[in-house]
């Protein structure tokens, strides 16, 4: 163990932390925090199991029957405390025109000036966890390293699963290695012999990133990516400026691997607005039509992904779990998922069921129907007549589930290696109710960069407030962005003018839109493991089988392309997914025009271009 190196408090740093920034930084934050002690996570299973008791202790946990759930913990958050708060997220840059107008932004030494106050003396009454985390297999040249200090024991076991979490990350980060600093408190400091709540938090909340210094400075939420600080924060909005500065891609989507019955596989990413549907499309298990065709997970939310010299692109998920959204996950939304619950997780806000199990809302399809009774995620007692008078969820929406990747039967075997997956193809997915087609190709680069930045989705009244308004979400990355969106937007294409320049052949760029109705406000498209049937048909695309057809928003596929094999799904209906109509294209351009306008600052030229070519294609 080091000396003491501060007022009163021993530091207690291991001998194998040798960095030297670390050290001084943790001083720091100590005497800045004032904890009452300074715990270094190993990221053992002893120490995990330790956690988890003491969770268990303190109340924030309960253990599920071992008989049903072994090795599985529920937690319930304070109710005010249930999500990302993206109206307290900031990217805090020297200059505001590098946030750009989608992101929340104070100046640097202003939002400092602000946290001064708040952060002194948060840590009272409670241990400092020190968490050293790997995004990325360790020591992968894609990876990089993080070390989060947080208040919550609950965020030490929570990224000992989301993260390659423990003492090896400090053989890689050595005496003067890189780490990006992240530090998170509840900011509920306990005064001598106060009682501690199951859920400490503050109700006010900042999520700050300061770019320039890569640094990550959370207040007030124990939630999800208000409070893991690896995933959102650092992986998303901190690695798309380290992506910006060093040339490389940080993107909110999932990585799979598809292999057909020869053998062949492709790697493909694919990035959806939150909640459309990445876990699952991850996960994807095709229809039995598809005998011998294979699906496997990489990652369901986040890849970086770095060119290399050859010309290609290769992508790792920097996490090492999954935490997603439990309601709506059932066997035949996402086998494979709910294959991966069975054992060893940590469920946040969904229901408690009296022999102790977790239920949540879209599992009435596995259980045979909704449980007579249920502690719900508030601690009520719950019955479907409760839900029918009141309305009551018995999970919250975003009640999550936090699992290791190694859980799931579909993992890819090269989910952990250092050197990536080369990627072959782009999608871009929104949720849309009319207008955009179920799935095309762009014909270039600059037009599936164009089709990522315009893409949207319909909100949801829960989400948003209003019911059915689009809201762009280009390339999915709208909360997650770490500077301008029009910079981010030009990066993308720069790169694809070097990719191209390799000579290599650059992935190809697909859209697509699970989300079309009919008149009666259904879905047309049956979706989940259906998809494989459009997933097919991109790679017939890449291996030169299908011709498709142009339309003035890229090449779709022929109603006679897609292998129907095993689905009756009509010509009719093909048409209702995939249609153009012109009107309402007239109408979503002049949407464009306005998306364009917010991001005029930087905004390429190149998708102007592209949006008028889009235009004369419309008139013609
Ligand atoms: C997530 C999100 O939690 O995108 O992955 O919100
Ligand atoms: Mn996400």
């Amino acid at each position: 163990m080091n000396a003491p190196t501060m007022q009163g408090l021993n530091l207690n740093a291991p001998s194998h932390v040798k960095n030297a920034r670390l050290l001084a930084w943790v001083a720091d934050m100590a005497a800045l925090c004032k904890p009452e002690s300074i715990y270094w996570c190993d990221g053992s299973q002893q120490e995990y199991d330790r956690l988890c008791q003491q969770l268990v202790d303190a109340g924030t946990f309960k253990k599920l029957n071992p008989a049903k759930r072994p090795g599985s913990y529920l937690a319930w958050s304070d109710p005010s405390d249930v999500a990302r708060v993206e109206d307290r997220t900031y990217i805090c840059s020297a200059a505001k025109e590098d946030a750009g107008p989608t992101n929340n932004w104070m100046a640097p030494a202003e939002m400092r000036a602000t946290l001064q106050p708040l952060f002194d003396g948060c840590m009272k009454g409670r241990t400092m966890y020190v968490v050293p985390f790997s995004m990325g297999p360790l020591g992968s040249p894609i990876a990089h390293i993080g070390i989060e200090l947080s208040d919550s024991p609950y965020v030490a076991v929570n990224m000992k699963i989301m993260t390659r979490m423990g003492k090896a990350v400090y053989d890689v980060l050595g005496v003067d290695g890189e780490f990006v600093p992240c530090v998170h408190t509840v900011g509920a400091p306990l005064a001598a012999g106060e009682q501690d709540v199951s859920w400490p938090c503050n109700k006010t909340k900042y999520i700050v990133h300061y770019p320039e210094t890569r640094e990550i400075w959370s207040y007030g939420s124990g939630y999800g990516g208000n409070a893991l600080l690896g995933k959102k924060c650092f992986a998303l909005r901190i690695a798309s400026t380290m992506g910006r500065d060093q040339g490389w891609l940080a993107e909110h989507m999932l990585i799979l691997g598809v292999s057909n019955p020869e053998g062949k596989k492709y790697h493909v990413a694919a990035a959806f607005p939150s909640a459309c549907g990445k876990t699952n499309f991850s996960m994807l298990v095709p229809p039995d039509a598809f005998s011998g065709w294979k699906v496997t997970t990489i990652g369901d939310d986040i890849a970086w992904i770095k060119p290399q010299a050859d010309g290609s692109l290769r992508a790792i998920n920097p996490e090492a779990g999954y935490f997603g959204v439990a309601p709506g996950t059932n066997t035949l939304t996402n086998p494979n998922c709910m294959a991966s619950l069975d054992k060893d997780v940590i469920f946040t806000n969904v229901a408690l069921t009296d022999d102790g199990d977790v239920w949540w809302e879209g599992m009435e399809k596995d259980t045979g129907g909704q449980p007579a009774h249920l502690i719900d995620w508030q601690g009520k007692d719950w019955t479907p007549e409760i839900a029918k008078q009141t309305g009551a969820k018995a999970a919250h929406p975003n009640a999550r589930f936090t699992v290791a990747a190694t859980n799931n039967p579909a993992l890819d075997d090269a989910w952990d290696d250092p050197k990536g997956v080369k990627i072959d193809a782009f999608i871009f997915g929104g949720r849309r109710s009319t207008t955009v087609p179920l799935v095309t190709e762009a014909r270039n680069w600059t037009e599936g960069v164009y089709m990522a930045a315009t893409m949207g989705s319909e909100t949801t009244a829960a989400a948003f407030g209003q019911q059915g308004v689009v809201r762009r979400d280009p390339f999915a990355m709208l909360p997650f962005m770490g500077y301008n969106m029009s910079d981010y937007f030009q990066h993308w294409l720069t790169l694809g003018e070097k990719l191209a320049a390799s000579g290599a052949t650059q992935p190809r760029i697909y859209t697509t839109n699970w989300f079309r109705k009919d008149e009666a406000g259904k879905f047309v498209w049956p979706g989940y493991g259906e998809n494989m049937r459009v997933l097919k048909w991109m790679i017939d695309r890449l291996e030169g089988k299908a011709t498709g057809e142009e339309t003035m928003f890229g090449v779709a596929p022929a109603y006679a392309e897609i292998n129907w094999s095993g689905l009756d799904f009509s010509a009719a209906q093909f048409n209702t997914v995939t249609s153009i109509d012109k009107a309402a294209w007239a109408e979503e351009l002049k949407l464009h025009t306005t998306h364009f306008e917010q991001l005029a600052y930087h905004l390429p030229q190149a998708l102007l271009d592209t949006k008028a070519a889009i235009e004369k294609r419309l008139a013609a």
